[in-house]
């Protein structure tokens, strides 16, 4: 069932989980997202990025989306993460999907809150749920690249952010990072207890993979609602597609390669599930 992701993040909030949002890259990782989450009876995301949405084409990524979500048992919300264009975000409401994300971070506050402006003008006619950025998530990722080191969320630029738009969720830079981290992540709880406590709406975790259960728990208990994880996604699909094909002998069959590989995917969404706690919380007909 399509997902509204405004009931589902307050839901989260009142019962002390998250909401998990994976991206996919195609309809192989797509559906095994979606078993597993089906199989835990989660709420959950499939976010594509602006690369996957623009490669596929946003037409194609949505229908797909859209009947995938009609589907399903669970509550889906398709979701597109990270754009950093306005169009895109137009783009992507046109094309069915319930939830976007424009990311002007790397601007201004004035730029960043016009931009998102736009979007959640043209998002809210039509009830699709926009979520902006204010920080920066740091690192090397296919969602985005930042290495500077004033990656730390204001408190006064959050609430500015908030107070000036009409955005539905908030990712906030805390020191998580897109791909995988060199080191243990520093993930700033200090400050997300500052914000969670300056702003009303549900919070966002970037940079899910390489995070511990752990600070993952704890970042849920000081107010994160969604954890997004892409690359441990990308790279499980990748690298156990490489070991099928290695051990397939010659002239293998494209489905015969994909199947294994999709149960492989399949068991980091349930560790993700359980770690964000979202397991059994879906309020769909199973
Ligand atoms: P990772 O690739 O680090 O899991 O982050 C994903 C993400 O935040 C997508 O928005």
């Amino acid at each position: 069932m399509i997902g509204n992701l405004w009931h589902m993040l307050k839901q989260a909030d009142k019962e002390n989980y998250a909401v998990p949002a994976f991206n996919y890259s195609d309809i192989w990782d797509l559906l095994a997202i979606l078993d597993a989450a089906e199989e835990k009876r989660s709420p959950v995301i499939i976010a594509s990025n602006p690369l996957v949405a623009k490669q596929i084409g946003i037409e194609i990524c949505g229908a797909f989306g859209h009947a995938l979500m009609q589907k399903a048992k669970i509550e889906v919300v398709h979701h597109l993460d990270h754009s950093t264009s306005v169009e895109l975000c137009r783009q992507a409401i046109a094309n069915k999907y319930p939830s976007v994300m424009i990311d002007a971070s790397k601007y201004d506050l004035a730029t960043n809150i016009s931009m998102v402006n736009a979007v959640v003008l043209s998002a809210h006619k039509i009830n699709v749920h926009v979520e902006a950025e204010i920080g920066r998530i740091r690192g090397m990722g296919i969602e985005g690249e930042y290495s500077g080191d004033d990656f730390l969320v204001q408190v006064d630029e959050a609430v500015d952010l908030v107070e000036k738009t009409n955005i539905d969720s908030l990712a906030i830079g805390i020191g998580t990072a897109h791909g995988f981290y060199q080191g243990k992540p520093e993930i700033n709880f200090k400050r997300l207890q500052e914000i969670d406590q300056a702003v009303r709406i549900p919070l966002v975790l970037h940079g899910g993979t390489g995070i511990p259960h752990d600070d993952i728990r704890q970042a849920i208990a000081l107010g994160i609602n969604k954890v997004n994880i892409g690359t441990i996604i990308h790279c499980t699909y990748m690298n156990n597609m490489r070991e099928e094909l290695i051990n397939a002998g010659p002239n293998p069959y494209t489905l015969d390669v994909v199947r294994p590989v999709m149960k492989k995917i399949g068991e980091v969404v349930s560790y993700w599930i359980d770690t964000c706690g979202s397991a059994s919380k879906s309020q769909g007909g199973i």
